[in-house]
């Protein structure tokens, strides 16, 4: 995959089983002889950081593990992401040095800007471990940290050099983190592949066994679809806001509902939110959204939000995502299953937050 830049930065990307070797191959070909950070939240870490840490040692690279806790959502913030860059020092990694996130979406965000940071941008790869960071997160150069309740304020983009996920990892993730991973998969389909959603809808419950070919099948070209997106907009000028898809409901629906609904599950809530504004503000037809409501009920996603959402503090919490956007609360919409909304050469459609208010306490 290529991304933009001069020289465009290429990302290798592999999806497989027993990738720990290559990914070690890899390093060592990045950065021969200087200090390696592995770095992961507590479980992760306890589940694989041994294995990776041995195979970069045994090829001749100093590599040690930063290992930062509460792993999750609540881990993500700001002294975080100060400790694992105070770790990135004392182990001696400096600029021909690599940072390796392994983990889920949250420690590849956190290692993604510490390694942005880092004498100002140092080499990373990603080894995503949750459905979600090898649909979604891994690939792209997105990374961040919450700050103030509101998530991903502070962040950059800085591109990986490579992406190895190894699907046996997927064998020690919670069903329930599996699951919610592949809100993102729906997502993407959704918005850019409508003969992937079919194939979603024709067996989804093959997605939940990954050790079988759909699961990697579907991640795969979800990657494809994304890195076309990204090499074309990486700074999100436009058409890459249509990954964003069901996140900015999703995204203020975790934060009011945090610690009960995990990042997926909010996003599945907000893709179904987002197809009935669709309904009304670009044609989107109804048995779509029916549709996605079936496929994320076989995923077993929520399609409904919890009871005891805090939906004045929803409301808060969306306005500052319109603060952040010029005064105007906007949503990447899709006009079919398969196809983004696109007028006027805008990517997005500008939102009333009351009608998004008065959607939710349907
Ligand atoms: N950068 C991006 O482009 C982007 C895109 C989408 C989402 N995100 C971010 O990703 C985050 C969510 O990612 P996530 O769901 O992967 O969260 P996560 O990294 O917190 O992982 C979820 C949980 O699973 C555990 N875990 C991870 N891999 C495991 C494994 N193989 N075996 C056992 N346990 C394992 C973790 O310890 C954690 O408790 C959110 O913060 C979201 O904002 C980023």
């Amino acid at each position: 995959m290529e991304f933009p830049g001069s020289p465009p930065k290429r990302c290798a990307v592999l999806y497989g089983s027993g990738l720990f070797e290559e990914a070690a191959g890899f390093a060592v070909s990045l950065a021969a002889g200087a200090a390696v950070a592995v770095v992961s939240d507590e479980t992760v870490a306890g589940f694989y950081a041994g294995r990776l840490l041995e195979a970069l040692r045994a090829r001749g690279l100093p590599a040690e593990p930063v290992v930062f806790t509460p792993g999750g959502e609540a881990g993500k913030n700001w002294e975080t992401l100060g400790e694992v860059l105070l770790s990135l020092a004392k182990i001696g990694v400096g600029r021909d040095g690599l940072v390796i996130a392994l983990g889920g979406g949250v420690p590849g965000d956190i290692s993604g800007l510490a390694a942005a940071l880092c004498c100002r941008g140092i080499a990373w790869i990603q080894m995503p471990t949750t459905t979600l960071a090898m649909a979604d997160s891994a690939l792209g150069g997105k990374t961040a940290v919450n700050s103030g309740g509101a998530k991903n304020l502070i962040g950059a983009f800085h591109q990986p050099s490579a992406v190895f996920a190894d699907l046996d990892t997927l064998a020690t993730l919670p069903t329930r983190h599996l699951r919610a991973g592949l809100a993102e998969v729906v997502k993407t389909a959704l918005m850019l592949d409508g003969g992937l959603f079919e194939l979603l809808e024709s067996s989804p419950r093959d997605l939940l066994d990954h050790r079988g070919p759909r699961l990697r099948q579907a991640l795969e070209r979800c990657a494809r679809l994304k890195a076309g997106i990204v090499a074309r907009d990486e700074r999100e000028a436009g058409e890459r806001a249509v990954l964003n898809a069901g996140h900015t409901v999703g995204h203020a629906l975790e934060a009011a509902a945090a610690p009960e609904l995990l990042h997926g599950e909010a996003v599945a809530l907000g893709l179904l939110l987002e197809c009935r504004l669709a309904e009304r503000l670009t044609g989107f037809p109804p048995e779509g959204t029916q549709r996605l409501r079936r496929l994320l009920n076989a995923l077993g996603l929520p399609t409904a939000v919890p009871r005891s959402l805090d939906t004045s503090r929803l409301a808060e919490l969306m306005s500052l995502d319109k603060k952040a956007k010029a005064g105007k609360l906007r949503f990447a919409l899709p006009a079919t299953v398969g196809n983004p909304f696109l007028r006027g050469g805008e990517w997005t459609s500008p939102v009333e937050l009351d009608l998004v208010m008065d959607l939710l306490k349907d």
